[in-house]
Formats: C-alpha cells, structure tokens, sequence
C-alpha cells in the first residue's frame, strides 16, 4: 500500500519527497500539502495554489533511467482519467487544458543513480478557479488518492510496455491536434501544425510539408 504523507504547509512537495527519499522512505509514496509557500512549475517558474481550491501533490518512485522520456505524457494520461470533464486536453509535453485555459500542470524532476532514479511527479490541479490569479478550474472535487492510484496504475503500464500502446490515446486528447500553433525551442519561435506524437512521446509538427520531431519546446498559447 502506497504510503501518504499530509502537510499543512510545504514550501514545495517536490523538495519534500527528495528529503523522504534521503531518509530512506520506501517508495512509491505521495506527499500532499495544503498549501505551499514556493511551489515551483517548469521552466523556473513559480507554482500559484490556494487552499481548499488547489491540489498540490508529488509522486515518488523509483523508475528505471531510460523510462524517464514521456513520463510527464503518461501522468497526464493518468490525472486525466480522473476528471470528469471530457474537455480537458493535455497540451504538449505536460499541461491540462480546457480551451484555451491552463487548468493543470505537470513537473517531473530526477536524480538519477546510474540505470535508477529517484522521481518526484509534481501534479498541480486547479480544482476551483483562484481568486488571486485568473487560472481557471476544473470544478470538481479530486482527492490525492485518487490521482496518486490513477499514475500509479499508468505508470505500471508503461514501465512493462513503453509509450509506444498509449501513443494513440494521448493523440486523441492532444490540445489543438491539426491546429498551427507558435511553438518555442529555446529562444527559437516557428509556426508549425500539430499531428500528434511519435512513438517515444516526442511532439510531430508539420511546417510547409516538411515533418519535425521535437523531445522539447514550449506551445505558446493563444499565437
Ligand atoms: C507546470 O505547469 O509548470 C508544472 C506545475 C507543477 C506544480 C506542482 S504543485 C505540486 C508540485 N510541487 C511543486 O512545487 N510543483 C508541483
């Protein structure tokens, strides 16, 4: 049985499963906090929650190295069969969309000790919209349990089987599949079509007929 561990207050899940990971907590395990003080996203940016309308929770497992590509597609996958509402898309590489509203995000980060890592999966869920922040919400109640089981029995596949079976699945709930979107490669920015994803989880764009491949980059939303 997975173990859960409840705080109050975090300055961030994420750093709290790494400090459970060095005192040798078993693993897998979910941290869950009320509120966090420095909750962090991608790209150094901040992390806004509120209590009572927010779930900030951190997954933590060990995962073979090499298992660590398409991670953040396969947890989307897993936090989306949760919700109930059919319109949450998940927009490349990690974001839950509805229209053009973020209303979720993923952060996965790793230390890795040579073929195993240990992985804190960050999951930030709007549940309500904020009332310091225009981030828009589910409107639904999610318990953390019920997100941690749903990766959990997602991550179980994919360890056995890889990206590859779950590469149709994702490309049905792909944001703006078929739609030209702006999409940032390092300070890089080109207009390109989204097809869907390859095999390994890596972003299949389209500019002029010519195909790309892409295993990072940013979607800019509402270019
Ligand atoms: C993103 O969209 O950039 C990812 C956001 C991830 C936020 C979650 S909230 C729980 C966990 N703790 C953090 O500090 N960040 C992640």
């Amino acid at each position: 049985m997975m173990q859960i561990f409840h705080f109050e207050e975090l300055p961030s899940t994420q750093d709290k499963v790494f400090e459970l990971f060095q005192s040798k907590t078993q693993a897998p395990f979910v941290v869950v906090a009320d509120r966090q003080t420095k909750g962090r996203g991608r790209l150094g940016r901040e992390w806004i929650s509120e209590t009572g309308r927010s779930l900030t929770l951190s997954y933590g497992c060990i995962l073979p190295t090499k298992n660590l590509e398409a991670l953040s597609l396969i947890v989307g996958l897993g936090v989306r069969d949760r919700l109930h509402d059919a319109d949450v898309k998940l927009k490349w590489p990690n974001d839950l969309m509805i229209e053009e509203k973020k209303v979720g995000g993923i952060l996965v980060e790793s230390r890795s000790q040579g073929d195993q890592a240990q992985v804190a999966i960050g999951v930030g869920l709007n549940l309500l919209s904020l009332q310091s922040a225009p981030y828009f919400g589910i409107n639904q109640k999610v318990a953390a349990e019920e997100v941690a089981g749903a990766i959990e029995s997602r991550l179980n596949a994919f360890i056995n089987g890889g990206f590859g079976p779950f590469q149709r699945e994702y490309e049905s709930v792909l944001w703006n599949k078929g739609q030209t979107v702006t999409l940032k490669i390092d300070d890089e920015k080109k207009e390109v079509r989204i097809l869907g994803v390859s095999d390994r989880g890596w972003l299949k764009t389209e500019h002029n007929g010519e195909l790309f491949l892409s295993d990072q980059g940013e979607i800019l939303v509402g270019s």
